[in-house]
């Protein structure tokens, strides 16, 4: 899998926070729930959100195959340091969805 580009990755998250809302019957507390901030309106704020001292890409784990290393990769694939796998209670991402991002990672989070 190549050529995945960041409006994918955001298309991903966005849609994988849809069907939760679906789920739930209710919208996600995103904020509330994420001590310290969680968003993706950009790429920027994707990699440097850092809930509970998470930061969710670490640079040093872009574009050099390390994507699974990165929290956000591992959080979505499953429980880490006491945390639930994300979204919290599901519907989680597919594995291809999550192939999807960890890809876009590896080639160094093209736009
Ligand atoms: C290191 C990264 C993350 C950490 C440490 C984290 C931690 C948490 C915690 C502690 C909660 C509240 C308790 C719970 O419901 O389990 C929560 C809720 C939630 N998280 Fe995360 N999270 C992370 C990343 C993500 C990501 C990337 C997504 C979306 C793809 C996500 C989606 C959600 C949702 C939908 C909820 C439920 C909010 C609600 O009930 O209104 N989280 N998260």
């Amino acid at each position: 899998m190549s050529g995945i580009q960041w409006p994918r990755v955001k298309q991903i998250l966005d849609g994988a926070m849809e069907r939760w809302k679906t789920e739930h019957g209710r919208d996600a507390k995103m904020r509330g729930a994420h001590e310290g901030r969680i968003s993706w309106n950009t790429k920027e704020d994707l990699a440097t959100s850092s809930p509970y001292d998470k930061v969710l890409i670490d640079p040093d784990k872009v574009g050099n195959g390390r994507s699974a290393e990165t929290n956000l990769i591992r959080i979505l694939r499953g429980p880490i340091g006491g945390y639930r796998r994300m979204p919290s209670g599901g519907p989680y991402l597919t594995r291809e969805e999550i192939e999807e991002i960890a890809t876009w990672i590896d080639a160094g989070m093209p736009d």
